[in-house]
């Protein structure tokens, strides 16, 4: 029994999420040229896609875990962002670049972008791998999206349902019937 089998399609694969993250990559690359780039990697779901993103760019970049809880175990956005664990250095003068693996009712990075923005950063951009407009809830937008996906239960390359399936290579659909019961 494996973890793909609990999905009723893939709407990413390994292959295609390659290119867009090394797209991305290579924008960052040439908008942060010169630049003081901080990726803060908003844990847990962004680890892999922060992780290939980092490895994707060509300039130099330092980099530090932010975790933030909006879930719990459950499927939907309870509106209220904890902060579990914050950055260690100061961010004053930094290119801050905020690292999330999906941007969905926009709660957490709204939250997020305003409390970073109180610590003087030279300047502050999100980068999503995954948007999803259709669920918004507090209007924001990503400076860098991956893709714009649909609204459906998405699992793997980081994102979970009840911690499982973050070790998925792809981003696949979860079958309704494991998430509805
Ligand atoms: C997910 C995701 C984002 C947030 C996006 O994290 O990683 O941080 O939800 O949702 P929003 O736009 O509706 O706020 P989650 O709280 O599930 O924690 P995890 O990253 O540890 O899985």
């Amino acid at each position: 029994m494996s973890a793909r089998d609990d999905l009723s399609g893939v709407l990413l694969s390994e292959e295609q999420i390659n290119k867009i993250v090394k797209d991305l990559g290579k924008r960052i690359s040439e908008d942060y040229q010169d630049k003081n780039l901080f990726v803060i990697c908003v844990l847990k779901g962004s680890f892999i896609f922060a992780a290939d993103l980092m490895r994707s760019l060509t300039i130099p970049c330092r980099m530090d875990f932010l975790a933030a809880s909006s879930y719990g175990s459950g499927s939907k956005s309870s509106g209220n962002v904890r902060i579990i664990k914050d950055v260690a250095a100061s961010l004053e003068g930094l290119d801050v670049l905020i690292v999330e693996d999906i941007l969905d009712s926009g709660n957490t990075l709204s939250r997020l972008k305003k409390l970073l923005s109180e610590r003087h950063p030279a300047s502050l951009r999100i980068c999503t791998m995954l948007d999803k407009p259709a669920r918004r809830e507090t209007p924001l937008e990503a400076d860098y999206v991956g893709t714009v996906v649909p609204d459906e239960f998405l699992v793997g390359y980081g994102l979970d349902y009840n911690e499982y399936y973050r070790e998925l290579p792809m981003i696949g659909i979860l079958k309704r019937e494991i998430y509805s019961n």
